[in-house]
């Protein structure tokens, strides 16, 4: 008998993977650090004009700064069919990215999609603003947002 129990894994995804998604991830990956949870976590984005790059510098210095973070070393992907069979939890920044996300999602694929902010109570349905075209207040927004957002999540696990 196969006694190993394997950690849940988490797929956080937005448009590009250089804003909103690798805070996500790594806002999740501090939460569960710091609760002593085991946890699979990564990104992706469902463009692929960002792909290999290093998350925005805007994101960088908010993470360094607001969350003592480097997040330097991240670089970009594209979300793939066989991610919907390596994560068990795949949760989307914004509605445009769950439609896209859906249409994608193999019929047998057991990954419970859903919005990311769905797990914030109050904030159901509604997504994390696209701050690309923004200011760096906008980031530092999303950062709070992801993080209390990460939180909420982890909580949903317990
Ligand atoms: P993200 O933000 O989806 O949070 O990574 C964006 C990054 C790049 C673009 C749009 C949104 N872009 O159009 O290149």
């Amino acid at each position: 008998m196969n006694w190993e129990v394997s950690m849940p894994s988490v797929l956080m995804v937005c448009l590009g993977n250089i804003c909103r998604s690798p805070l996500a991830e790594v806002a999740l990956r501090h939460v569960a650090s710091c609760q002593g949870l085991d946890l699979e976590v990564d990104s992706a984005g469902t463009g692929d004009w960002h792909i290999g790059h290093p998350p925005d510098i805007r994101a960088q210095e908010v993470a360094s700064r607001l969350g003592g973070l480097d997040i330097s070393g991240l670089r970009a992907r594209q979300v793939t069919p066989e991610d919907f069979d390596r994560f068990d939890h795949i949760l989307a920044m914004d509605s445009n990215n769950l439609t896209v996300l859906q249409a994608m999602m193999p019929q047998a694929s057991a990954a419970k999609l859903s919005l990311f902010l769905d797990y914030v109570a109050g904030s159901e349905g509604k997504s994390v603003a696209d701050p690309y075209w923004g200011e760096v207040a906008d980031f530092e927004q999303c950062w709070y947002q992801v993080t209390a957002a990460a939180r909420s999540f982890a909580k949903s696990l317990d």
